[in-house]
């Protein structure tokens, strides 16, 4: 197995750049994650080797591999659209790459026997891809990325297509298969509950950059920017007037250590709720097991959202103010 890293890396079309420095652990679960059009394929498929980078260096394990043909990097990919030969079984499909390998037929033969085992198909090698599911199909193209023993896997939202139930079971699998062969992985998606799944780290995207890197409870409750915290879930912002090292918000104080204009930030779960009259109901919905507060103080809106059992009210008696405390905030940058 090895490292990834993109040294400095650009790439230029007609009103998009793509500016990448990245480093990915030696068997890390890596995801690219951002809106569409950030620039997440594209860095993928520099990785890859399918597009070259107009400046910077591509390393594997230290070695440069910038001016290296994709099939002379030793890496498996998976596409959205599972990209499978129509007229080949799913054996063949696998075998495909392991052929143009010219390796023996006995090898071959009991390496696709394994991609199918690891993948869960044994038993279907002999149908056509029509005659698969979705999910199914999705698999092939698993076992055949994987059946080459690459060293670097890369997978461009590889589950987009599939349905919801699908897609948990598929992720979960994934991560399964990757740390069974303990594989330097990236993983492309916009889907930020599928990254939070499965990653080891996580790099937010935005136009082109990388905005934060780090692990997924990091991102979560640590975002520098207002992008990452608004792009992983849902964000209590408050843009507030600090003195004397404290921003307040009606009983609420937040000891944030500067002074002037700060903007808190803090996730709907780090509110609780308790009797009191800090805040004003202005809505509620349930959700399972849970409850959801929209919530004002002073022209300011708060988002909480408590386990059905952690309310001091009966979850159909919502009583027209509560109290709040705020159990952990960060600062987002201005
Ligand atoms: N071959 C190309 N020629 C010109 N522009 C391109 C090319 N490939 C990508 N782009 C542009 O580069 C930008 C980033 O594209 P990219 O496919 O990397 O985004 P993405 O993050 O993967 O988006 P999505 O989530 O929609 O797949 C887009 O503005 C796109 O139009
Ligand atoms: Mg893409």
């Amino acid at each position: 197995m090895v490292s990834v890293e993109l040294r400095n890396v650009s790439k230029r079309w007609d009103g998009f750049e793509l500016r990448v420095d990245l480093s990915v652990k030696d068997g890390e679960f890596l995801t690219l994650l951002g809106p569409s059009g950030c620039g997440k394929t594209t860095t993928l498929r520099i990785i890859a080797g399918l597009e070259k980078p107009d400046s910077g260096r591509v390393l594997f394990d230290g070695t440069d591999v910038t001016d290296l043909e994709p099939n002379e990097r030793n890496i498996g990919i998976v596409f959205q659209d599972y990209a499978l030969f129509p007229h080949m079984t799913v054996f063949k499909n696998i075998a495909f790459g392991l052929e143009m390998r010219k390796l023996p037929r006995g090898e071959i033969e009991r390496r696709v026997k394994w991609a199918l085992e690891l993948v869960g198909l044994s038993g279907l090698e002999n149908r056509y891809p029509e005659q698969l599911s979705g999910g199914q199909q999705q698999r092939v193209a698993l076992a055949r990325a994987l059946v080459i023993e690459p060293e670097v896997l890369l997978l461009d939202e590889p589950l987009s297509n599939l349905d919801a139930k699908i897609r948990e079971r598929l992720r979960s699998e994934i991560r399964r298969i990757q740390r069974e062969l303990g594989i330097t992985t990236v993983y492309v998606t916009h889907d930020q509950e599928e990254a939070m799944a499965v990653s080891d780290r996580i790099a937010v995207m935005n136009v082109g950059r990388i905005e934060q890197i780090g692990e997924p409870l990091e991102l979560y409750y640590k975002p520098r920017t207002e992008f990452v915290a608004r792009f992983l879930g849902t964000s209590n912002i408050l843009e507030l007037e600090a003195e004397n090292g404290v921003a307040r918000l009606g009983n609420l104080e937040f000891s944030v250590g500067v002074d002037g204009k700060v903007k808190v930030f803090f996730r709907p779960e780090s509110v609780l709720i308790t009797e009191g009259e800090d805040a004003t109901v202005t809505g509620y919905e349930l959700l399972p097991g849970r409850m959801r507060l929209y919530l004002d103080v002073e022209g300011h809106t708060i988002i909480a959202e408590r386990p059905l059992p952690d309310l001091p009210f009966e979850p159909n008696r919502v009583p027209p103010r509560v109290g709040i405390l705020v159990r952990s905030f960060s600062l987002l940058s201005l």
